[in-house]
């Protein structure tokens, strides 16, 4: 369990969910880890009980100064960067012939621009053969209804780790994706959809899984874990799919 012994990992989103999970899975495996995000009493909680190996920093991604502080500040508490998980989305849905300017905006400031610029403004703080994780998702793939921000935010991501790979392996840096299926997290219940509607979608997504169930945010960890470390060390560019075999049966 010390496959990222000395490390020092970033994790954006890092205090809930999937990348809650994959920073107790680096920190079980030697890393020191910095979690990002908005909510300081969620990241107090967090760091008090993951303990000295942990430290939260408050932020938006959408605030491109938020971004470069968590970088300056994670370079001055623990030393230059060694894994960055830009993890952060968010899933709202909306059909597209109801979606506003304003929607479409927010939508793409956060999984788009919020990654695009943590990714950008991690790079000159980055040490030799450092690993850099972008959560993608099963949707970039498929036509689901009310998806159309969400997946071509997505897609979009999908084709800048092939694009960041080609400009950044010359440095030792690997760049990847990983792309989660359906994962029971907190994210469900922020994508505006009432209970009923929810559960509905939630049977049907199952039922699209060969595994015929959701997975679990340490499922994912374990991907970002393997692409965060050594084990991975002639993978690059690529996109891993965390997701039950979800339209492959
Ligand atoms: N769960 C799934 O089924 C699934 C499937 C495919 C892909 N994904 C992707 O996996 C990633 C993680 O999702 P999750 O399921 O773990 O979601 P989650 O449990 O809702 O966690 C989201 C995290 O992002 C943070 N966050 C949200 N907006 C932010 C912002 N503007 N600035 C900074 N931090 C922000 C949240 O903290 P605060 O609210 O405190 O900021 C939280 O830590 C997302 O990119 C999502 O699109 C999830």
């Amino acid at each position: 369990m010390d496959k990222l012994k000395n490390k020092v990992a970033v994790i954006t989103g890092g205090s809930s969910g999937i990348g809650l999970a994959t920073a107790k899975e680096f920190i079980a495996n030697g890393a020191k880890v910095v979690i990002f995000g908005r909510n300081k009493q969620s990241l107090d909680e967090i760091t008090k009980e993951l303990g000295s190996m942990c430290y939260g920093i408050q932020g938006d991604v959408t605030n491109i100064s938020d971004l470069e502080k968590l970088y300056t500040d994670t370079k001055s508490k623990f030393g230059g960067i060694d894994i960055v998980f830009v993890n952060v989305g968010q899933g709202k849905l909306a059909p597209i012939a109801e979606t506003s300017e304003t929607f479409f905006d927010e939508m793409i400031n956060v999984n788009l621009k919020g990654a695009y610029f943590s990714l950008q403004k991690a790079i000159a703080h980055l040490n030799p053969n450092a690993s850099i994780i972008i959560t993608t998702s099963w949707l970039n793939e498929i036509g689901f209804g009310g998806s159309s921000l969400l997946s071509a935010s997505k897609a979009a991501l999908r084709s800048v780790v092939r694009v960041a790979n080609a400009e950044l392996a010359s440095q030792g840096i690997r760049v990847n994706a990983v792309s989660p299926g359906p994962i029971g997290t907190p994210f469900w219940g922020k994508i505006g959809l009432s209970d009923d509607v929810l559960q509905g979608a939630a049977e049907a997504i199952t039922n699209q899984t060969a595994l015929k169930r959701f997975g679990q945010p340490e499922e994912v960890a374990k991907a970002v874990l393997f692409l965060a470390s050594n084990d991975s060390s002639y993978i690059t560019g690529h996109e891993i799919a965390v997701d039950g075999g979800i339209n492959q049966v």
